[in-house]
């Protein structure tokens, strides 16, 4: 008689109870792996994200959903071949869950200066991960300076800073330097801020449970 295997049925959620669920959580800061519980595993109703998928042709947008004194849930969403620049997050914690596209994860390791702006003598690792939807990966203080480059269609992605990021070093591999940037949001509470620009507004289908090529109406 031959085995049957059983999958365990993916939980929905919206992304306010996941907002919910990380506010709920005591103490003074997120516990690293009741964060990843919450993120991993479950499926994101598109009509949780859809007030956050704002878009610019040429680059990524950053649109909160929540943010207090502990945390701050963001949605980015990137344009094909989007690509941040190699940053560090301010020594916090943060979480990058993919919800739709594919994106290239590639970690920094620090070899010399960089915990301040100035010199700053970077290598890189020697893996470049992709990331396919449902993907969760952790930047901590040790292992935290990467680059994110979105691949040929357009990405969402979820991201948990415990605490929240305001600025953070961005890293010149040619220079050998790094200096200070400001952190800007685009889209707050679902609304564009006025010195955003031109943004605009994309639809997500399942997100989570559709492929990089589907689900896109504009
Ligand atoms: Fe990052």
């Amino acid at each position: 008689m031959g085995t049957v295997h059983t999958f365990p049925r993916m939980q929905r959620l919206g992304l306010e109870d996941v907002v919910t669920r990380l506010r709920k959580m005591p103490g003074r800061t997120l516990v690293p792996a009741e964060v990843a519980h919450v993120l991993r595993g479950v499926v994101l109703e598109p009509r949780s994200l859809a007030p956050f998928l704002w878009f610019r042709p040429d680059g990524y947008t950053r649109n909160v959903v929540h943010r207090d004194e502990r945390f701050e849930v963001l949605v980015l969403c990137w344009a094909p071949g989007a690509a941040s620049p190699i940053h560090d997050h301010e020594g916090q914690d943060c979480w990058l869950r993919v919800e739709q596209g594919v994106l290239a994860l590639e970690d920094f390791r620090l070899c010399r200066g960089g915990e301040a702006p100035g010199p700053a003598q970077l290598e890189t690792t020697p893996l470049v991960r992709r990331a396919m939807p449902g993907h969760v990966d952790r930047r901590t203080v040790r292992a935290g300076i990467h680059r994110v480059h979105c691949l040929d269609t357009p990405a969402v992605t979820v991201h948990v800073y415990s605490r929240p990021v305001h600025e953070c070093l961005v890293f010149d591999m040619e220079r050998r330097e790094c200096s200070v940037r400001t952190v800007h949001d685009d889209t707050v509470g679902g609304v564009p801020l006025r010195e955003s620009g031109d943004l605009q507004r994309l639809a997500v289908g399942h997100a989570a449970e559709r492929t990089s090529h589907a689900g896109w109406t504009q």
